[in-house]
């Protein structure tokens, strides 16, 4: 049984280490899965990926021609992968519903509570001896309105603390959220949420519906000054509309763990390289804005759980059960 991990750090490969049963032949590879590095899958049984590994049509025919049968994605998200593709090559596919629902909310509150009260500024200026605090007024989320948008676990745990804050919380979601009256989270239409909300903060899936949701359109119906978050996934977002809404301060404030083409620069060291993405390099010129690097997720029970997960949808494929965790198209 031979498993092929593609973009393991090493932080990932000492994980699988310690999850994955010694008898399987296990590899774990860097870089991320592309046509220039689907060749180290040569002779796989099982590839296991994450979330800025290609599985386009082209990449699981070449995996399907070297004899790979399942995908086990370490993610939950599953956008990046052609479904109709692996069913049509008889590749399964599975993935990690939740790995820890509990780091995407928590790290997404840090974002806003960092944004707030300008915590990035503060940190370097004491450091320098600098305790002036103009430029430093925050506000107090107490009485505010914060905004859901996909009210599924990470989202209602955002809006459960939010609500431990003093804040108002709605919640925008296509399908009843009938937990959400218990908590306390109100649902609302999407109209309502833009119009009322403080903060605005986004947990739902990538489809083809959500793509781009956050717009010139979308933004324009905002109040003056929002605060948005975006832990969910990169393309929620249409990059030049947020540059265009910091610049006329329509958005007040701006926190991203997730970029549309996060895949070329998010993971790796570019520290001394000339970044060529001119959109991502104006975002980062702003005060105003707060980018981490798809780290929300990253703890140690998260990374565990990961690891752990992935190793039984593998188990289960190789012993013919039911996969639980597949997707399928
Ligand atoms: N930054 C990170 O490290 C990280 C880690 C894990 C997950 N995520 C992202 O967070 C997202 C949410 O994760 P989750 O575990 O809460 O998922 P979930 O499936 O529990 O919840 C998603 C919710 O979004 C809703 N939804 C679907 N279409 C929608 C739409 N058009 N508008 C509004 N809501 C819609 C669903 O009904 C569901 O309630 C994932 O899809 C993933 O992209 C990011």
């Amino acid at each position: 049984m031979k498993v092929v991990s593609f973009s393991c750090k090493i932080y990932d490969r000492q994980q699988l280490c310690r999850s994955f049963p010694p008898s399987w032949d296990s590899q774990t590879v860097e870089p991320i899965l592309d046509k220039h590095t689907v060749v180290y899958a040569k002779d796989a049984d099982v590839v296991s990926a994450f979330v800025n590994d290609q599985l386009n049509a082209e990449i699981l025919q070449i995996l399907a021609g070297y004899g790979v049968k399942m995908v086990a994605l370490r993610c939950a998200g599953f956008n990046h992968v052609d479904l109709a593709a692996a069913h049509r090559l008889g590749i399964k596919i599975t993935r990690v519903p939740a790995y820890s629902p509990y780091a995407v909310a928590e790290h997404t509150i840090g974002l806003m509570l960092a944004l707030n009260r300008k915590l990035y500024k503060a940190y370097n200026r004491v450091r320098e001896g600098n305790f002036a605090l103009n430029g430093m007024l925050g506000f107090d989320f107490y009485g505010k309105t914060v905004g859901v948008i996909g009210a599924g676990k990470i989202g209602r745990l955002v809006g459960e603390r939010m609500k431990a804050f003093g804040c108002q919380v709605l919640v925008y979601d296509p399908y009843e959220c009938s937990a959400c009256e218990a908590l306390g989270l109100e649902q609302v239409p999407l109209a309502t949420l833009y119009q009322r909300c403080d903060v605005i903060t986004l947990h739902c899936p990538l489809t083809a519906e959500t793509n781009h949701l956050i717009n010139a359109d979308s933004i324009a119906k905002m109040k003056k000054g929002v605060m948005l978050i975006n832990t969910g996934r990169g393309a929620l977002m249409e990059p030049e509309s947020l540059v265009a809404g910091l610049k006329s301060a329509q958005i007040g404030y701006l926190g991203m763990d997730v970029y549309e083409k996060e895949g070329a620069l998010f993971f790796e060291d570019h520290s001394c390289e000339i970044i060529q993405d001119d959109v991502f390099e104006r975002l980062l010129s702003f005060p105003n804005v707060l980018v981490t690097g798809h780290q929300a997720y990253f703890t140690q029970e998260a990374i565990t759980h990961i690891a752990e997960t992935t190793r039984d949808n593998i188990q289960m494929f190789m012993d013919g059960e039911l996969l639980l965790n597949e997707v399928t198209a």
